[in-house]
């Protein structure tokens, strides 16, 4: 893992290259208060403040100093440095006002490169470190960073070398490092105690069989809090096979997990006075004769019954188990996180997880603290007339509506069947996934939702 606490420190008035920020607003004044030869090289370039991502190397000596546009100088958005931390030569730079905000983070991750794979990695430019003036923020800014290259990574290791078993493994490295207790079951437990989760992963080869994997960390005396995944480290569709397009990505279907694992991860560095318990049912959804089918009905750990519809909508029944497991021990919020389905891609584009909630005031909170952390989100109703789309003509209902409509309400209305009204519940269907890149953000993993949700439970457990 990149060391980005080496790349991001405190001002100790260290020799650093000095970069200005300017915007729409400020460019015009700036621009007065330079050299003239500034001035003449910056007009060469038809540099003009407006153009975010552009910038401008202004020499002095043998050294330089930079000017960059941003899309608001006094708020820096995560990913406004992240073009100069991909560009500009080795050494230590600092802010010419000296506060480097959340930008600090887009710095740090577009420094962070998933080469595992490559026999020859791309030479490294040397490592480009950010001095702040703001002491408090470098320790959060950094554990962002890394939780998110966290998820970057799970999601882009290949399905191969990514299954149940080394989710298990990234889970209990995590309890080692924050002193967590975990539980993995599997086998005949699973099937007796987690129907739904052993249906799904029934035809993956027995190293790869299917598991619930539970984290339990922090003083019982706090209140409880669970944090669930999807752990779908491939989904071929099952015997509803998928297209091979629709296939090629779905290495990427544990994303949902890596989300669970990096805030789990925050959660406990950052010592939030919670008790959580953290939920990842992993499974490969892969085809054999012990495949599960359309048609089978499976009875639920909750007692309710499931008609198979489809196959390939194996998210919302591994998640309806391990919701169930969560919900036993009473906690007081519940939020989920799973690459669920290709419906909520086709709402809301790659960038938005489609955000679901049983409780207003968590669904504020959700959109607020999005905002407010550049890790937008948009809400999207439980709609509860569209419950009739999840007919089953025998049992309770069925995993899928046979129309294609409102597809990523359903899957989210079959999950709350699953989740008492008393319980604030959010569930964020994440797209897990960038493409195409953007500064600080290569085309792979990513990390959607996962900032916002952590400042929510900041907010409303820090402030207790
Ligand atoms: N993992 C997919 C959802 C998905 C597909 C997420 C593409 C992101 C991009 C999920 O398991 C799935 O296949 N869902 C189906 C549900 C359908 C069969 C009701 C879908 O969305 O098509
Ligand atoms: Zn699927
Ligand atoms: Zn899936």
């Amino acid at each position: 893992m990149t060391d980005f606490a080496s790349l991001l420190v405190a001002d100790r008035g260290q020799k650093a290259r000095t970069i200005h920020l300017v915007d729409k607003g400020s460019f015009d004044a700036w621009l007065k208060g330079r050299p003239a030869e500034d001035r003449a090289l910056i007009e060469a370039h038809r540099f003009d403040g407006k153009k975010g991502f552009t910038f401008v190397i202004l020499p002095r000596g043998k050294e330089f100093e930079v000017v960059s546009a941003v899309k608001n100088a006094t708020e820096l958005s995560p990913w406004c440095l992240a073009k100069l931390a991909e560009s500009l030569p080795e050494g230590a730079y600092k802010l010419a006002s000296g506060d480097v905000g959340q930008s600090g983070l887009g710095w740090l991750l577009a420094q962070h490169h998933f080469n595992d794979y490559r026999s020859s990695a791309d030479v490294e430019p040397g490592a480009r470190v950010l001095v702040t003036s703001e002491l408090a923020r470098v320790d959060e800014i950094v554990r962002l960073a890394e939780a998110t290259a966290l998820v970057r990574d799970l999601v882009n290791t290949p399905a191969a070398d990514l299954g149940p078993q080394q989710i298990e493994n990234a889970v209990k490295g995590e309890a080692n490092r924050s002193g967590a207790k975990v539980r993995v079951i599997s086998g005949a437990e699973l099937s007796e105690g987690y129907p739904l989760i052993a249906a799904v992963g029934a035809a993956a080869t027995p190293e790869r069989a299917p598991r619930l994997i539970e984290l339990e960390w922090g003083d019982a005396r706090h209140p409880r809090i669970a944090i669930v995944g999807k752990g779908v480290c491939f989904d071929s569709g099952g015997l509803d096979l998928k297209s091979a397009s629709g296939m090629r990505i779905m290495k990427k279907d544990m994303g949902g997990s890596a989300h669970a694992l990096a805030l789990a991860r925050l959660i406990t560095m950052e010592r939030l006075p919670v008790r959580l318990h953290l939920l990842i049912p992993a499974v490969e959804n892969a085809v054999s004769g012990a495949a599960y089918r359309p048609g089978d009905i499976v009875k639920s750990r909750k007692g309710l019954t499931v008609e198979i519809d489809n196959t390939d909508a194996e998210g919302r029944l591994i998640l309806a188990d391990a919701l169930t497991k969560a919900v036993e021990s009473e906690p007081e919020l519940i939020i989920d996180f799973a690459t669920l389905t290709g419906a909520a891609r086709v709402a809301l584009g790659p960038d938005l997880p489609a955000t679901f909630s049983n409780h207003d005031d968590l669904a504020s909170e959700l959109e607020l603290a999005a905002r407010e952390v550049d890790d937008p989100l948009w809400r999207m109703p439980l709609w509860d007339a569209y419950e009739d789309l999840l007919k089953s003509d025998i049992a309770d209902f069925a995993n899928a509506s046979s129309s294609p409509m409102a597809g990523c309400i359903t899957a989210a209305i079959f999950l709350k069947k699953f989740v008492p009204d008393e319980i604030a519940w959010a569930h964020l269907d994440t797209w897990a996934w960038k493409d195409p890149a953007r500064p600080g953000r290569p085309k792979g993993g990513e990390a959607l939702g996962l900032r916002a949700v952590f400042e929510v439970l900041k907010r409303r457990y820090l402030q207790r």
